[in-house]
């Protein structure tokens, strides 16, 4: 049954919100360079990585509209006890920086997929570090796996039913087969797909999401040409093969019920993919002002003096810190909800989304309540 969403409708993931269920996969743009122009194109999110212990992130500003997993692993070979130590490092070093983490299970080159001897282990360490980094943080970033989903009537992977086991919060599931899609959903329940590989048409987006996907990522798609003039600079220019490929309105392409570069106002969800695609071939987003979020806030300890500059949640109140001078625990100042609302050089991100979109200043957040 297909289910229909309106593109402005936020979707609910993991505990996060998405302004769209499609993505983009890991490999496109491994350190960050790109989020604007990622972002001005329509995309819900980006997978960034895979990164390594070492390797590093460079997200400054950082668009509002755009989540941001961490796809993470290890640069050595197989899964043994120094390769569980590189991950669960890496889970450290990209904590901060990302809406959702996620450990990559598929690296051939490393010899390690989802049924490698040890990966139960892995598995059990990551949640374990997680859950240390969301009480030192105060905020609880969802865990992933990248896997490969197999195919239809294959004993499901060892890594999946460890992941149930431990109730990770999802898969990023390399599968292109719907029904196998539908198969690992029944067997996952709650936990959240997000399903990548082969997805280039709107039809196997709204597949994907038919068989149990609550979020789609794609990649090939910028390979093949459709979206591979994303730039850095915030800026998308055009790209002749899919000029090439515009068709009139309404006429149907590659078995999809709409048209590729139908209006992207309605409400099912198969225009979303191409509604992304149209965007970054037709339109000269650069022009549309960029939408940008510092997540870097200096906090001051009232008590003895110390600075610290600090990564700040983007889609929550962080409401307890412990100064890294004294050790004392702050707490948000009467009123407000919110460390950084309080004691920091740069309000929370919700407080600057909201002082954007009303030019008010000096109010904390709504979900602060100050
Ligand atoms: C050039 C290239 C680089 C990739 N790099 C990564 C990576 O660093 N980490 C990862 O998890 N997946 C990586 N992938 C896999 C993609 O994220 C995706 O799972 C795969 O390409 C299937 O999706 P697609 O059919 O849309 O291409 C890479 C794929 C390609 C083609």
């Amino acid at each position: 049954m297909a289910q229909t969403r309106s593109r402005d409708v936020p979707i609910s993931a993991m505990g996060l919100l998405f302004s769209s269920p499609l993505g983009v996969a890991a490999g496109v743009d491994r350190n960050g360079e790109k989020l604007a122009a990622l972002d001005l194109a329509g995309f819900g999110h980006i997978e960034l990585g895979t990164i390594a212990i070492g390797e590093t992130l460079t997200i400054g500003l950082r668009p509002q509209g755009l989540r941001i997993g961490v796809n993470f692993g290890s640069l050595r070979p197989g899964m043994d006890e120094a390769v569980i130590t590189d991950y669960s490092a890496a889970l450290r070093q990209v904590y901060g920086s990302s809406d959702y983490l996620c450990a990559n299970l598929t690296s051939p080159r490393h010899g390690r997929d989802g049924n490698s001897d040890g990966v139960d282990a892995l598995i059990c360490r990551l949640r374990d570090v997680r859950d240390l980094c969301a009480s030192e943080t105060g905020r609880r970033a969802p865990l992933l796996i990248k896997v490969d989903g197999g195919s239809p009537g294959d004993p499901l992977p060892k890594a999946i039913l460890e992941a149930r086991r431990q109730t990770l919060d999802g898969l990023v599931l390399v599968c292109e087969s719907a029904p196998r899609i539908a198969a690992i959903k029944r067997h996952v329940g709650t936990m959240t797909l997000i399903s990548v590989g082969g997805v280039r048409t709107a039809r196997q987006a709204r597949e994907r999401i038919d068989a149990g996907a609550a979020l789609v990522q794609a990649h090939k798609a910028f390979v093949d040409g459709k979206l591979r003039s994303v730039s850095g600079n915030g800026r998308m220019f055009d790209d002749r093969r899919i000029r090439a490929k515009r068709v009139p309105r309404g006429k149907p392409e590659d078995g999809d019920a709409l048209s590729p570069f139908a209006p992207r106002t309605g409400s099912d969800p198969s225009s979303v993919l191409d509604g992304v695609l149209e965007s970054a071939a037709f339109q000269e987003v650069g022009s549309r002002p960029a939408m940008t979020t510092s997540t870097l806030s200096t906090i001051t300890c009232p008590s003895c003096g110390h600075r610290a500059t600090e990564m700040m949640p983007v889609d929550a109140c962080q409401t307890s810190y412990e100064c890294k001078g004294c050790g004392i625990v702050l707490r948000p100042k009467p009123g407000r909800d919110c460390i950084f609302c309080s004691y920091g050089d740069v309000a929370c991100p919700p407080v600057q989304a909201r002082r954007a979109a009303s030019a008010e200043a000096g109010t904390c957040c709504g979900a602060c309540g100050g």
